[in-house]
């Protein structure tokens, strides 16, 4: 009792001294979501969840990395396409072009503005529709007894072909990574970033410019690269069910490594059908290939959602953690979020932030700062990775603070006694100091010359460590049980830690599920859960994304 009063007089007086807060100092007041932005950054899981992003920053993707994409193009891509990290995911484009329903991209045949990875302008249902009408069109004669039993299967792969491109990188592209789930054609404020901030207004939806503007937000963003950035910048990365990078020039920075004709739906189609396919598998160019006038990229269906959504989803939140094998990095020291401004983004939502409801003065210093990131920074420039030291604080604390504010405490004494195990290191028992021990529980993860850093990110990760100690002492002082865990568990809200949601213990064939624009549901959100890798998304509930963007 006697250490406790003593604790709480100094611990009052001790932490309002030291409060870092500085209320009219955005950094300092967002420093909960700048912290989480680079937590989240390139990973699947943080950014599903943390879905608008408002942030840019500068990323490499180191020479010789492999990266993919589906077409129905058996040639080197020239021109401006979209590249996926992840093989599966790219595939799922690997598909002919065309069909009644295709939507043509604008551009020509390899302009920019094909439907991007996850981009089909249909659903599988329709794409199926469209390659029976064709097979119709093409087989007008299709009354003769023989043809009344499934097509066989050369007619299906004549318009059932696609091919999988494997590229590496012939140097280190430089890359301006959007981060959140930037590549989701969402009307949930995923695109914010780059519509309202990047592109100031002037995306255009309207039909036959690409599904979503995409056509458009492509051939726009490689005329900054080109026009503001000096050609400092080779491409965007984003993320949808996968990460992307739209090349602004394939043919200069890519080497085609190999390209190979994928598995046709049609013979997917005709096994599950029992078309009993039993012949020796050919391999030969397909003369069947259609190479009608449009876009590049993927035709119809597919996308995310697609048929093939199961095996495309465990590569995908295979890299829920990390886009892995360092494939890419990131220059934390120096990048550009609208959280460090003095800008409200909680006016439409107190939990995403929003863009399109800032005045142009308010977007145009952060569209200067983007342009001035470009101009006079290098994702190469040596730069700590304070992604590690997040996850240091996120890991050390995620676990205690749920526990600190369970039902498995049961007693203020059993909650005071927790704290002081997590804080002694921190104290000097001959001379307690409430200011010093917050302080040194607060840099316990920074290389002494950082401490103290004056970058965003330094200073947004200190104030989220120092708060999180803070809390603990104040906790520490508390007397009644209710009010110490209420304490701790307002900290848990502010802080949002991914981790809160993730799944513990999926089995060896499930995956967590979180929305992954088109797929999820507002329960999936709300509340994870392993579900069958085999059918992750079932379908049961309100759909999480709403309509498709516009
Ligand atoms: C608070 O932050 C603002 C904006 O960054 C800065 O101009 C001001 O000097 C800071 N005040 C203190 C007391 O640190
Ligand atoms: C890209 O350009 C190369 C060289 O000019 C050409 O051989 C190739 O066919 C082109 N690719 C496509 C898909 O047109
Ligand atoms: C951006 O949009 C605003 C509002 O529509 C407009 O006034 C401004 O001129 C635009 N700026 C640029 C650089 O295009």
């Amino acid at each position: 009792m006697r250490a406790r009063s003593a604790l709480a007089v100094y611990s009052l007086l001790g932490l309002s001294a030291a409060s870092t807060s500085n209320d009219s100092d955005p950094v300092v007041k967002n420093a909960n979501h700048i912290f989480n932005v680079i937590h989240d950054s390139m990973r699947q899981w943080g950014s599903s969840l943390h879905h608008n992003g408002v942030s840019f920053f500068l990323a490499t993707v180191p020479a010789g990395t492999q990266l993919y994409h589906g077409t129905s193009e058996s040639d080197p891509i020239n021109g401006t396409e979209w590249l996926a990290f992840e093989p599966e995911h790219a595939m799922v484009f690997a598909r002919p072009r065309g069909g009644p329903h295709g939507p043509g991209g604008p551009g020509g045949p390899h302009g920019p503005g094909g439907p991007p990875p996850g981009e089909g302008g249909d659903n599988e249902d329709d794409e199926h529709r469209g390659e029976r009408e064709e097979l119709r069109r093409r087989h007008p004669h299709g009354s003769t007894e023989k043809d009344f039993g499934p097509p066989s299967f050369e007619d299906l792969e004549e318009s059932s072909t696609g091919y999988l491109h494997t590229y590496a990188a012939v140097q280190d592209l430089r890359l301006l990574y959007i981060d959140g789930m930037s590549a989701a054609k969402t009307q949930k404020g995923t695109l914010d970033s780059q519509d309202v901030l990047l592109f100031n207004g002037t995306i255009d939806n309207s039909a036959g410019r690409g599904p979503g503007g995409e056509g458009d937000r492509a051939r726009k963003a490689c005329d900054m690269a080109e026009d503001d950035w000096a050609g400092r910048i080779d491409g965007v990365l984003r993320m949808e069910a996968g990460f992307e990078i739209i090349l602004c020039k394939f043919e200069r920075d890519l080497l085609p490594v190999r390209i190979t004709q994928v598995k046709s739906r049609a013979r997917d189609e005709h096994e599950k059908t029992g078309g009993g396919w039993k012949k020796d598998e050919h391999h030969g160019p397909p003369d069947g290939k259609r190479r009608g006038p449009g876009g590049p990229g993927g035709g119809p269906g597919g996308g995310p959602g697609g048929g093939d959504s199961a095996g495309w989803m465990r590569a995908v939140t295979a890299r829920y953690d990390d886009i892995g094998a360092n494939r890419v990095f990131i220059n934390y020291e120096n990048f550009v979020t609208a959280f460090a401004h003095d800008v409200d983004l909680f006016t439409e939502d107190p939990k995403l932030p929003h863009l399109s409801h800032l005045t142009y003065s308010e977007l145009k210093p952060i569209q200067k700062e983007v342009t001035a990131l470009a101009l006079t920074h290098d994702a190469r420039e040596s730069s700590w990775n304070w992604r590690a030291t997040t996850d240091a604080v996120v890991i050390r604390y995620s676990d205690e603070l749920t526990y600190l504010a369970s039902t498995k405490i049961s007693t203020i004494d059993a909650l005071h006694e927790h704290i002081e195990k997590l804080l002694s290191p921190f104290i000097d028992y001959s001379e307690r100091d409430a200011v010093l021990e917050n302080d040194r529980c607060a840099t316990q993860f920074l290389p002494v010359q950082l401490q103290g850093g004056k970058s965003m990110a330094a200073r947004a990760v200190y104030n989220v460590a120092h708060t999180v100690c803070s809390t603990l002492l104040e906790a520490w002082v508390e007397q009644e049980l209710a009010s110490a865990q209420n304490t701790i568990q307002t900290l848990i809200g502010d802080l949002a830690w991914t981790t809160w949601k993730e799944c513990r213990g999926c089995e060896v064939n499930e995956i967590c599920v979180v929305p992954i624009w088109p797929m999820g549901t507002v329960e999936d959100y709300n509340n994870p859960q392993c579900k069958p890798a085999s059918n992750p998304y079932d379908g049961n509930g309100e759909n999480y994304w709403g309509g498709m963007h516009p």
